[in-house]
């Protein structure tokens, strides 16, 4: 008999996404949907999924099991929010008052706006005030279908501020429901007072920041800004190999304005992810087709910016390529906190099908911050992270558009959230 402390029963619609992970080409037209559908979990892991006869045949819930009456009720595996900037102080509405008025963002960060406004904002605050911040911010997330999130640092850019901004994820991971994977993103733009040189902060990077994050064990993933004005090529490999040198696993962020080759290399060095590719180049598509590294698009950024470039999403999939979607939240390029908002961007601005967008949220979001095995699809073994929505169909998850339909989060097991506030749980 398999045992269960939590049964959730008769759900109208299941859409687990089990099978293949990642998901590529024809595979991610498959969410693996099963109607009325019985779902057990133990210990904060599912331990069933399957229909009626069999749950009667197989489970045994304990006298205390808690049960969930799925009816009328669709369900989907807890959104996972592959790329995020998340600890950050401050906003930046006076820009995008600015860029309303015709200013590019390119433009503001060469005035000295941009990034640099916010690594102030960030050294300024004590670390108990942005843990406060992150932990609202979080909430947010939470209630808009994450239930798991990449976290980078990258606004400190010395060593005391990116510790601080990755203390505050670290204990954050532990003091609230959602699971949190950290990024140290001390190469998301040159330090201030290393204005001039370049060479003297990749220095400092190599030398003491990296070293001394890692011995600390503050970040699982490494990430490069690789752009023309920030971290040239060279440069990006240079950091990239250091740091795949001191056992970070790699992320890179490329082709977000200038295709300067930040994919081939990111794919050369067997990055878990490269990021954005609103410009990727074909020569990039056709390396990332062949490769194992996640595409992760950030389509609330070209709206964001409001911008007609979009990532070639139909194109790297129609090819192969390993295709994930993220929020990119960060308050310059895309203050967006809803996963739900980003399914939706996907649909409706980079042509994907429900079926891919679904996917590319769940299961291959996990993919790409190697998180695969135990989020992402609802399958025996792997944590019980659901979201249950008041749907008619899981089409009007992208065709109900704006409306947020969840009415319970369950994460690792535990019921987080009801019909849209946080339980205490
Ligand atoms: O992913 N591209 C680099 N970083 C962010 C923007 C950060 C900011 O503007 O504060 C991004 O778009
Ligand atoms: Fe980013």
């Amino acid at each position: 008999m398999i045992y269960a402390d939590l049964v959730i029963a008769n759900l109208k619609e299941l859409i687990t996404c089990s099978g293949p992970a990642p998901r590529v080409g024809p595979q991610m037209k498959e969410i693996g949907l099963v109607e009325r559908a019985w779902v057990a979990g133990h210990q904060g892991k599912i331990v069933f999924v399957g229909p009626e006869k069999d749950f009667k045949e197989k489970v045994s819930p304990s006298e205390k099991a808690k049960f969930i009456d799925g009816t009328g009720l669709i369900a989907l595996p807890g959104l996972v929010d592959c790329h995020t900037h998340l600890p950050f102080a401050g906003d930046r509405a006076y820009e995008f008052s600015l860029r309303l008025k015709g200013l590019t963002y390119q433009q503001l960060a060469a005035m000295g706006l941009g990034i640099q406004t916010t690594v102030q904002a960030t050294r300024k605050i004590s670390k108990e005030e942005l843990k406060n911040l992150c932990l609202k911010r979080l909430k947010i997330m939470l209630l808009n279908g994450a239930t798991t999130i990449e976290s980078k640092s990258g606004y400190g850019l010395n060593l005391e501020d990116e510790i601080k901004q990755l203390e505050v994820i670290k204990e954050l991971n532990f003091e609230q429901p959602v699971s949190l994977v950290s990024t140290f993103m001390g190469a998301h733009e040159i330090a201030p007072e290393f204005k001039n040189e370049p060479r003297a902060y990749i220095e400092l990077l190599k030398k003491t920041i990296m070293p001394e994050i890692k011995k600390r064990d503050l970040a699982e993933f490494f990430d490069i800004f690789c752009e023309p004005t920030v971290f040239n090529l060279e440069q990006t490999r240079e950091l990239a190999v250091e740091a795949l040198h001191l056992g970070y696993k790699l992320k890179i962020h490329a082709d977000e304005f200038e295709p300067i080759g930040g994919t081939k290399l990111a794919v050369d060095l067997g990055a878990h992810s490269v990021e954005h590719l609103i410009k990727v180049t074909p020569e990039g598509i056709e390396k990332l087709s062949h490769s194992r590294t996640a595409a992760v698009l950030l389509p609330g950024v070209s709206f964001f910016l409001m911008t007609d470039k979009k990532a070639p999403a139909r194109e790297l999939l129609d090819q192969g390529a390993i295709v994930a979607l993220a929020t990119d939240f960060n308050p310059g390029s895309s203050y967006l906190m809803s996963m739900l908002l980003v399914l939706q961007l996907g649909v409706f601005t980079l042509k994907m099908t429900v079926e891919e967008a679904i996917n590319a949220c769940t299961i291959n979001g996990a993919y790409a911050i190697d998180r695969h095995l135990q989020v992402g699809s609802i399958e025996p073994g792997k944590d019980l992270d659901l979201l249950l929505c008041e749907l008619p169909s899981y089409i009007s998850l992208a065709y109900e558009l704006g409306r947020n339909p969840i009415k319970i989060i369950i994460k690792k097991g535990r019921v987080v959230a009801k019909d849209g506030c946080l339980t205490g749980n």
